[in-house]
C-alpha cells in the first residue's frame, strides 16, 4: 500500500517524538496527513515492539498440530495478535495479503488448512474489498474462515449490528436508520431528547455523538446528507455521508462486555466518564450475573456465533424489570493495556448444566487470539475427526 511519507517517517511514530512534539502540532499533523496512513504507521509500530521486531511471515518452527493457519494481514496490524497467538502455541501459520490482486492464487498456493481474518476498518475502501474477497473465500473456494463471515459481517457495522438485532428480536435501544433526508427531520422533531447519532464505523466513541435539543439533531441530519459526518480522529477522505443512525438515549454508568470464543464466556465492565463508556480507558474485570451469561449465550446461539464480544447495558424495561439491552456485537476486540490489572473476577465462565463455573485466571493473551487460534484448531481437529495427540489449550499468564 502507497503510503504518504510523513505518515510514515519513524520519527513521528517513536516515543521520543511522541514525547516531544506538542499536542497543537500532534493535531495539525494529524488533520494535515491522510489519517488512516498515518495511524496504520501507529499500529505497525506497536505490532513490531509486541513482537519484538518485524512480524515473521510465517512460522519457523515445528508444530505439534497437523493443520496450517492462513493469516490475512489489514491495515491496523491487528494480525499481529493472530501471528503472536500461533507462535506462542506453536501453531503453524502463513500471512497472506488480501488485497493483492492475485489474492485467489495466493490462497490457493498458501497450502493452509482455514484463514483468520481482521478486516482492515481505517478506510471504507478497504474494508469493503475484506468483504467481497471473504465472501468469495467461504462461498466460491469453500474455506474455513474464523471468525466466520456472518460473525465478520457485523464487526464495525452499526448499521448491519441494528438490522440483525432487529431482524432477530434481541432487545436493543431502540435504533432508526434514515437514508432519507425527510424522514429523518420529520423523525427529530418528534423525538424525545437526549438522541444519539452514531456512524456506521468507528470505535472508542469517536463516531457517537450525544444530541441534547431538536436544534442540534436537526443541524446534524443536514450535515448527514450533505457534506457527511466524520468521527472524531477520523480519515477526513471517508465522510460518512447519505444516511443517519438515531438510536435512543439509554442512561448508564457502566457497560458490560462479554466475550464468547466457543464455550468460554469471559466479562469486563467498562465505566463511562463524561458522556461515554467505550474508549474511557476505565476498564475492569467484573463479575456478571448468572442471568447475563444466559442473556449472552442465547443471543450469541441465535446467530450460530462462537466468536464474538456482546457489549450491553443493564437497563429498567416498560414494567419496571431489569433487562439487558445490546449495544455492539462484536468479534475482534482490542487488547487489554494493563494486563496486571486482574482482580478476583480475573477468569472465565463456562456453562455447568444450569449453571456456570468460574475458571480463575488470565485468559485474554493478545486480545483473545490465543482463545481464538485454539478455538480453530479444535474446530479443524473435529471436522476432520482427528484425535489431537497434543492437546491445544490456552493455559492461564
Ligand atoms: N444509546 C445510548 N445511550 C447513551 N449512551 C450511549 C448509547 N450508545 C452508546 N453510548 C455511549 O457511547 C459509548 C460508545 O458507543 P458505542 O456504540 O459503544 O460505540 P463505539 O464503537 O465507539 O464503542 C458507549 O460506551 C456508551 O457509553
Ligand atoms: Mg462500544
Amino acid at each position: 500500500m502507497r503510503r504518504w511519507p510523513v505518515a510514515s517517517s519513524g520519527l513521528l511514530h517513536s516515543d521520543l517524538g511522541r514525547r516531544l512534539a506538542p499536542a497543537w502540532l500532534k493535531r495539525a499533523i494529524k488533520s494535515a496527513i491522510p489519517y488512516a496512513d498515518f495511524r496504520s504507521e501507529q499500529c505497525r509500530h506497536q505490532a513490531e515492539r509486541l513482537l519484538g521486531g518485524p512480524i515473521p511471515q510465517q512460522s519457523d518452527y515445528e508444530s505439534p498440530y497437523p493443520f496450517r493457519l492462513g493469516v490475512f494481514t489489514d491495515t491496523s496490524y491487528y494480525f499481529a495478535h493472530h501471528v503472536k497467538a500461533c507462535r506462542e502455541m506453536r501453531v503453524a501459520y502463513r500471512l497472506l495479503d488480501l488485497s493483492a490482486s492475485r489474492w485467489v492464487e495466493l490462497v490457493r498456493e498458501s497450502g493452509c488448512d482455514a484463514f483468520l481474518a481482521s478486516p482492515s476498518a481505517l478506510l471504507s475502501s478497504l474494508r469493503h474489498m475484506f468483504d467481497e474477497r471473504l465472501r468469495v473465500l467461504v462461498e466460491d473456494i469453500e474455506c474455513p474462515l474464523y471468525p466466520s463471515f456472518s460473525e465478520l459481517w457485523l464487526w464495525e457495522s452499526k448499521r448491519r449490528m441494528r438490522d440483525w438485532l432487529v431482524a432477530h428480536d434481541v432487545p436493543h435501544p431502540k435504533t432508526d436508520v434514515f437514508y432519507n433526508r425527510e424522514e429523518a427531520l420529520a423523525f427529530v422533531d418528534g423525538a424525545d431528547y437526549p438522541l444519539v447519532c452514531k456512524t456506521d464505523t468507528s470505535a472508542a466513541s469517536k463516531g457517537v455523538f450525544i444530541l441534547r435539543s431538536r436544534r442540534a439533531a436537526g443541524k446534524l441530519v443536514e450535515q448527514a446528507f450533505t457534506s457527511g459526518i466524520t468521527p472524531r480522529s477520523w480519515d477526513r477522505r471517508d465522510r460518512q455521508r447519505g444516511y443517519v443512525l438515531l438510536q435512543q438515549y439509554v442512561p448508564h454508568d457502566t457497560e458490560w462486555r462479554v466475550v464468547r470464543i466457543g464455550d468460554d464466556f469471559l466479562c469486563r465492565r467498562k465505566h463511562r466518564i463524561g458522556d461515554y463508556a467505550s474508549g474511557s480507558g476505565e476498564i475492569e474485570w467484573a463479575r456478571p450475573g448468572r442471568d447475563m451469561l444466559d442473556f449472552v449465550e442465547k443471543v450469541t446461539d441465535l446467530g450460530g456465533f462462537r466468536i464474538m464480544a456482546v457489549d450491553f447495558f443493564a437497563a429498567v424495561g416498560a414494567e419496571g424489570e431489569a433487562t439487558y439491552l445490546v449495544n455492539e456485537l462484536q468479534c475482534l476486540i482490542g487488547a487489554i493495556v494493563n494486563e496486571q490489572k486482574r482482580n478476583e473476577d480475573t477468569g472465565k465462565w463456562h456453562r455447568s448444566g444450569a449453571d456456570w463455573r468460574f475458571v480463575p485466571g488470565f485468559f485474554y493473551q493478545n486480545a483473545c487470539a490465543n482463545l481464538r487460534v485454539a478455538y480453530v484448531i479444535k474446530a479443524l481437529a473435529g471436522m476432520r475427526g482427528l484425535r489431537l495427540v497434543n492437546p491445544v489449550e490456552v493455559l492461564s499468564a
